[in-house]
């Protein structure tokens, strides 16, 4: 494949509301998302699986007894651990699903029955009668027990960093803000829930698995699951046409998708469905580690940093490690001579946590933005003017420049449009008939990231139209649109002379749809590839030719620290009475490089700011440590922010183009919209009521007494 050194493209189509290309599809209800194939696609009768899910916390299955499931009119088989297909390799413990008898979490899959309709699947599930030797279990996170120090923490970060001499500077200091912060655990809940259509057939003498899987990645799927079925990678394919949001919870495959693999080998080929309740997302599907952050500043007395210490706790599960980034964005927020970050973990009989929107920056930015408006109330500074004075030259652990660090415009800009000149230094200043009203903000930062391994197809087509080709996957953010933009720019056309192709892993490789790297690191190839083609073919080019790309190793990459920024404001009203908690305002503020789309680009901010303010206010996963599950596993006990608790909301951008990073002039926004917007509710709380609340959600509870 050709390697090409990208250009910066001129923006025409970039920068416009192009309209969603898919979203008649959509809101016509032609769509197909992966449960929804079926005979119309030329798929056989499909069987429908249900999981039979672990009732014990850690021990062994002894039994697994279907003859009433079997004697159940529809259901066809009860596949065990005794009897499912053999894989060859198990070292991902999460997917290595019904290879032996022991139990590591409860909720874990340790049956399949397959049957004729989905309602004789879940009947017959409930009638497998499974027998256990359970064991102890630890499933609670405490300060003493995450004492295990992992290798490395998510995105291959350093577990932990240390400069100077944080002690010293901190008994040193004027100024001393020393707390400890608490996140909960967190589920993400796309609208769509999991869900895995598969078969087996044959192809030249080899077995081949296809599947329609609602995945971020069709590729990464492919990654996950060839080398423990022992194929090849040209013997899996995996298509997502449409998927109804994921924030994370599908960008690694989970024990689901194996499950519907295994299943399938069972069915002589016949096709076999499986949909993920919501209640069972909670044991298989990821979550968000719950956190603690204890945070020690040192400042001196205009609360200029001298010393910064973010310590986490937070858990991994015992069958596979997820060691979630929580210090890093302590790492290159705030400048201080001293600093030290460190990540222990609890290893614990539990399910296995892993990505939900900015893993990392969201909760260990509640941390350190809470404990900042701690430091400027302790030193008497304004919360915008302390953060202004502790604005790094370069980045502060690296020592890279930074590419492009707009925080204070970002911070000064916000200042401007919510109204912050004028407010009450104290807190519990202001009433509002039986409402406390205060105001609060936060910083904003997530890490702008290119994946490797892109590529992208060119093909002129007879109609003077070219046909784009990339296995990248729209998770209901805009990927098709933008991508569809950016070829019309790369190539010099209209957008509707690009015929796209994605979301299928038979198409050219392509990154997840995760770290807001998606439109970078795909829209590069997209690049690559067009800029290649023009090249090589010129303009006016003979239909059907083709040329495939990768874009080329860029040194700027590893020469600068790559981040986007933002400030995030929100008014909170605290009832005065019954600590109820309103957020009639938020606005956010943004550097994010070029926006390519917009529309699309505010619905993923406003819906960061909207999850941000979920975390604050509802979201919460209770685990009963006594049975080592999350109890509150539907949206009537797991609360999520919905139309009435969403008032005022805006969200912009300062116009920028940022070259350096990708030929777009993009840094990606799916997921700077969450960080900070939990600190900015807390923060505007405190200054209602002056009750410090230094955990999420923060509810009404605290404000009364
Ligand atoms: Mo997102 S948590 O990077 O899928």
């Amino acid at each position: 494949m050709t390697e090409q050194q990208t250009r910066p493209i001129e923006a025409r189509s970039m920068g416009t509301d192009l309209r969603r290309v898919d979203g008649v599809e959509k809101v016509t209800g032609r769509a197909t998302y992966a449960f929804e194939h079926a005979a119309s696609d030329g798929l056989a009768d499909p069987l429908h699986l249900w999981l039979v899910q672990s009732t014990v916390a850690k021990g062994r299955v002894v039994d697994v007894d279907g003859h009433a499931a079997l004697e159940h009119a529809g259901v066809v088989a009860v596949i065990d651990h005794t009897t499912a297909p053999r894989l060859d390799d198990t070292t991902n413990g999460e997917l290595a699903i019904l290879q032996d008898g022991a139990v590591h979490f409860r909720g874990q899959i340790v049956a399949l029955v397959l049957a004729e309709t989905p309602e004789a699947a879940r009947e017959g599930a409930a009638l497998v009668h499974v027998r256990y030797d359970a064991e102890p279990h630890e499933a609670e996170l405490r300060e003493d027990n995450a004492t295990y120090e992992p290798d490395e923490v998510n995105a291959g970060q350093a577990t932990d960093t240390a400069e100077g001499d944080v002690d010293a500077a901190l008994a040193a200091a004027d100024v001393v803000v020393d707390a400890t912060y608490r996140t909960p655990y967190e589920h993400n809940n796309p609208i769509e829930p999991h869900a895995t259509l598969a078969w087996w057939g044959e192809e030249d003498g080899r077995p081949t698995l296809t599947m329609y899987d609602s995945t971020q990645g069709v590729h990464g799927v492919v990654q996950s699951l060839f080398p423990m079925l022992g194929l090849e990678p040209d013997q899996v394919r995996v298509r997502a046409p449409y998927v109804g949001g994921g924030f994370g919870s599908k960008g690694e495959a989970h024990a689901h998708v194996m499950a519907a693999a295994l299943a399938a080998r069972t069915t002589d080929g016949r096709p076999v469905k499986l949909a993920v309740t919501r209640q069972q997302m909670f044991a298989l599907t990821g979550y968000r580690t719950a956190t603690i952050s204890h945070l020690r500043l040192g400042a001196r007395p205009d609360g200029t940093l001298t010393a910064i210490e973010h310590a986490v706790q937070e858990q991994t599960s015992a069958v596979r490690e997820y060691a979630e980034q929580s210090a890093s964005p302590t790492r290159m927020m705030y400048a201080a001579e001293n600093r030290r970050t460190s990540h222990r973990l609890a290893r614990l009989d539990v399910a296995v946590p892993s990505w939900m929107r900015a893993p990392g920056e969201m909760p260990g930015m509640v941390a350190l933005e809470i404990a900042m408006d701690e430091l400027a109330v302790a030193a008497g500074v304004d919360p915008i003017d302390l953060r202004v004075r502790n604005e790094p030259e370069v980045d502060p652990e690296t020592g890279k420049p930074f590419n492009d660090r707009r925080l204070i415009e970002c911070l000064r800009r916000g200042a401007d449009r919510f109204g912050w000149a004028g407010r009450p230094t104290e807190p519990r200043a202001t009433v509002d008939g039986d409402w406390w009203v205060g105001t609060g903000v936060a910083s904003s930062t997530y890490p702008a990231m290119r994946m490797p391994g892109n590529a992208a197809r060119v093909r002129s087509l007879d109609d003077g139209r070219y046909a784009v080709a990339i296995g990248a996957v729209d998770i209901g953010t805009g990927a098709r649109t933008v991508l569809t933009q950016i070829a019309a720019d790369a190539l010099g056309v209209e957008a509707d002379a690009i015929a796209l192709e994605i979301a299928d892993s038979s198409l050219p490789p392509a990154s997840v749809a995760g770290g807001s790297s998606g439109t970078s690191s795909w829209g590069t190839a997209i690049v690559a590839a067009a800029q290649r083609f023009r090249a090589d073919h010129g303009d006016t080019p003979d239909p059907g030719v083709e040329t495939t790309a990768s874009a080329a190793d860029d040194p700027a990459m590893k020469e600068y620290a790559f981040h986007s920024f933002g400030a995030v404001f929100a008014e909170t009203r605290v009832h005065r009475w019954t600590g109820e908690i309103r957020v009639p305002r938020m606005l956010g503020v943004y550097s994010v490089g070029r926006v390519v789309n917009p529309t699309t680009a505010r619905s993923q901010l406003l819906g960061g700011l909207v999850m941000g303010l979920s975390a604050a206010l509802f979201e919460e996963s209770y685990r009963d440590a006594r049975f080592g599950h999350v109890v509150t596993q539907d949206l009537a006990t797991y609360h999520v922010a919905s139309h009435a608790d969403v008032l005022g909301i805006e969200a912009e951008w300062l116009e920028e183009s940022d070259d350096r990073f990708n030929p777009m002039g993009s840094r990606g926004i799916g997921e700077i919209g969450i960080v900070g917007t939990a600190a900015a509710v807390a923060n505007a709380a405190y200054h209602a009521t002056g009750v410090r609340v230094r955990s999420l959600p923060v509810t009404a509870d605290h404000f009364l007494g």
